[in-house]
């Protein structure tokens, strides 16, 4: 039985006194979640503050990236090695703002999942196509390359041991979701690509989640939670959509 996991990744929002608002509010009503594993993924720079905010609780901190480098000169880098000294538990790589704003290749995405797998992170590894492509019919040709190149790069057991995360570029802060047929279709085509442990593998859906749509996305079979964007920066609809779970 594969558990519930909702992460919020709050992107390049906040500041010490929106932050501190914020996770007080979701640790205030995280008990009261049980079913669910929840994660908060601040910017860099707030990571060890929202770790101390969260320390004890059901809730835990994740990045939003992660360096390809283990250690020296990589001006504004980040690695693996300061997340864990900073209580990250899950390192999200290769979310599709990264792709597309920061040329992040399919290569390098995988590279990065693996640094994250074996410093001791959890990779939370982004997949998703665009409009233009799954218009064109390519969904399965996309994700099966993002996806493919991890499995190059990582191997089947690292895998089975990280997350994935769904995310229909078309859906993310748009209002889109897609709907959960959609989005269950693909998450099935890609556990049928995961040799090991298929049916442990969490794999989350993402794009413009609330607490509204949570439930009947998370009711389908192969949809184990999700990465949030936009609502995981208001306390009532994150633990909404943990609750969905
Ligand atoms: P959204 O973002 O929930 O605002 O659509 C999701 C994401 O980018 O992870």
């Amino acid at each position: 039985m594969r558990r519930t996991l909702v992460i919020g990744n709050w992107k390049m929002n906040g500041s010490k006194e929106a932050n501190a608002n914020l996770v007080s509010a979701i640790v205030a009503e995280a008990g009261s979640v049980t079913d669910t594993d929840m994660a908060l993924c601040p910017s860099f720079v707030y990571l060890s503050d929202i770790a101390k905010a969260v320390e004890g609780t059901n809730v835990s901190v994740g990045s939003q990236d992660v360096s390809v480098h283990l250690e020296g000169a990589y001006t504004g880098e980040v690695s693996a090695s300061m997340l864990l000294d900073c209580s990250c538990k899950y390192a999200i790589v290769g979310h599709s703002e990264r792709r597309q704003y920061h040329g992040e290749s399919n290569l390098l995405v995988a590279q990065k999942a693996l640094t994250a797998y074996k410093s001791g992170l959890t990779a939370v590894i982004c997949l998703g196509e665009t409009l233009s492509e799954r218009e064109s019919g390519q969904v399965e040709a996309i994700i099966g390359e993002q996806l493919q190149a991890v499995q190059s790069v990582m191997g089947a057991d690292a895998i089975a041991k990280s997350v994935i995360a769904y995310e229909p570029v078309w859906a993310i802060g748009t209002g889109l979701t897609a709907t959960p047929e959609q989005a269950q279709e693909v998450h099935q085509f890609i556990r049928s690509r995961l040799s090991v442990n298929a049916e442990k593998v969490s794999i989350l859906y993402g794009g413009s989640v609330k607490s509204a749509n949570a439930a009947e996305l998370f009711a389908q079979k192969d949809i184990d939670g999700a990465l949030v964007g936009g609502a995981s920066l208001n306390a009532k609809e994150f633990i909404g959509i943990a609750a969905a779970g």
